[in-house]
């Protein structure tokens, strides 16, 4: 089975009002790719806002994050039946930014990737080495044991509802792209760690997206791998040459 291309664009901590109208106005004009998925992840302040002003029947929109717990005294945070009461089908988890700058634990991504799957949501789950530790040769190392993780937690069917995102930290905002070969390595990698240990199925039609500096110069040649299955855009989901992203395997 082909696997459905896929781009996310994460929004991240950007944009009023006045520019996400604009972005999302420029993806209602555009002739995007209908074989492509798409899903874009405002700040959670203005998901209903996106929704609203998106007439895309191919483009869903995402939260950043979701958490591990029905509702109650949990300052700051979203739930899934609040994201559900919505109409919003996708989030994040696991975002480096996440698991860094907030201290986000493997077991933590994985509880609440759990709990946003058991509740009808479906996840981009994102994983990812820092500099250091692909210096050190020990990426497929790192990125496997964030996979087994996550794999502890979740049931084999709950796979269908996961999307990979490998983002290496060292790439993420910083004009420095993942060459075609190192993405490919990993994400086949990873392929194989799902053969491995879930299921050939889920292997073989779980998609696996590249993000990191990804811009509508790169894009192609890095969607042409055997692996690469789509992408998370951080900044250039913001600018118009999103379209041109999302229409890269065309
Ligand atoms: O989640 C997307 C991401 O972290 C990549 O960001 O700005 O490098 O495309 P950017």
């Amino acid at each position: 089975m082909a696997r459905q291309f896929f781009v996310g664009g994460n929004f991240k901590m950007n944009g009023t009002q006045k520019d996400l109208k604009a972005i999302v106005e420029n993806l209602n004009n555009a002739q995007l790719d209908s074989n492509a998925e798409v899903v874009i992840a405002p700040p959670a302040l203005y998901l209903d806002f996106v929704k609203q002003n998106l007439n895309k029947s191919t483009v869903e929109v995402a939260a950043q994050n979701v958490f591990n717990k029905p509702n109650g005294a949990f300052t700051g945070e979203i739930s899934a039946s609040q994201l559900q009461d919505l109409g919003i089908k996708w989030t994040i988890l696991g975002h480096s930014e996440r698991r860094n700058e907030l201290g986000e634990s493997d077991e933590f991504v994985a509880s609440k990737t759990k709990y946003a799957l058991d509740n009808g949501i479906s996840v981009i789950w994102c994983c990812g080495e820092s500099k250091d530790t692909r210096q050190a040769g020990e990426t497929i190392k790192f990125v496997e044991n964030q996979l087994a993780a996550l794999a502890k937690q979740i049931s084999e069917s709950d796979w269908k509802n996961v999307v990979v995102a490998y983002e290496p930290i060292w790439a993420i905002g910083t004009g420095l792209v993942a060459t075609k070969e190192q993405a490919q390595e990993v994400h086949a990698a990873i392929r194989s760690w799902l053969k491995q240990n879930v299921s050939d199925k889920v292997a073989q039609e779980t998609r696996i997206l590249y993000g990191g500096s990804v811009n509508a110069k790169n894009c192609k040649d890095l969607a042409k791998e055997e692996d690469i299955d789509g992408f998370l855009v951080g900044g250039a989901s913001l600018k118009p040459e999103f379209v041109e992203i999302i229409n890269s395997k065309q």
